[in-house]
């Protein structure tokens, strides 16, 4: 799995079909879309039309809980809708009523084991709900997709998701983050990076998985370049500091 995937809510029609294409494009393997997106369509034609072989592509959906009950018709329907045979990652979306629902992670696991997709995981699980999963069926999800930023920097979480062996995939990357912190602008400033450049090497230096979105071509490219500076371990521990617990 790619630690810098794409975003894709909210891009949606035209729209979502550029800024995928121009995505892949650029280098993405790694794209991120829900059933709730409604925008499975414009993913999958992204796909076929960039050229790009459909195995180089890491694919991740998601079943919205009001599908508790009818899971296989909820993937079948995101599998014709990508125009693909299977998806790399399938996860809940949310726990449905806030409960974490082990029959519906039953049907997940053996839809995977049917192979429409290559693994399962959760999104907005706690650890608590994570452990029920486990507990009840002995499969734990390989990830948690939930918000994550340096503001909302929580070691005790990674280290709980990491001694599941649950992989943290982080979401809303700058809808959480003030871009103009002074911590981060400096810091921006040092490596002649912005500050998104900034949050995006932070999450991938602790091995967080990481999917902005951008509708902007120049911003969907700068979210891409992050290759060329490493932050110092005081850099890091600075910024890991803008979080709250
Ligand atoms: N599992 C869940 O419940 C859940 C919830 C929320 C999100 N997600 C996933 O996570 C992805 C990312 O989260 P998100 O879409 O909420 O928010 P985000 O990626 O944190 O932020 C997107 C916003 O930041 C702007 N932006 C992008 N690149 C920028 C840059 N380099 N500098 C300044 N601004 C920049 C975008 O503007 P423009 O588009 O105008 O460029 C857009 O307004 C979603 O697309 C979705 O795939 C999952």
């Amino acid at each position: 799995m790619p630690l810098l995937g794409f975003g894709t809510w909210q891009l949606r029609g035209h729209r979502g079909y550029e800024a995928a294409r121009y995505a892949l494009a650029t280098g993405y393997r790694h794209l991120d879309t829900a059933t709730m997106y409604r925008n499975e369509a414009e993913v999958g034609r992204a796909v076929r039309d960039s050229g790009v072989p459909r195995e180089e592509v890491f694919i991740t959906t998601k079943l919205p809980p009001e599908y508790a009950g009818a899971e296989r018709r909820c993937l079948t329907q995101s599998l014709t809708n990508l125009g693909t045979d299977y998806v790399d990652l399938w996860l809940i979306h949310w726990p449905p009523s806030g409960r974490a629902r082990p029959e519906i992670w039953k049907q997940m696991l053996a839809l995977r084991d049917e192979g429409l997709t290559r693994a399962v995981g959760v999104s907005n699980y706690s650890i608590g709900q994570i452990d029920e999963l486990t507990g009840t069926t002995g499969e734990t999800p390989v990830v948690n997709q939930i918000p994550w930023s340096p503001a909302l920097y929580a070691p005790a979480t990674v280290a709980a998701h990491r001694e599941r062996g649950v992989v943290v995939e982080g979401y809303s990357p700058f809808k959480r983050s003030d871009l103009r912190d002074p911590v981060l602008v400096e810091i921006a400033h040092r490596h002649q990076a912005t500050v998104a450049q900034v949050v995006l090497r932070w999450h991938i230096q602790h091995e967080i998985v990481v999917i902005p979105k951008s509708a902007t071509p120049a911003r969907i490219s700068e979210n891409f370049d992050i290759s060329g500076f490493t932050l110092t371990g005081d850099e890091m521990r600075r910024i890991d500091a803008l979080g709250h617990d």
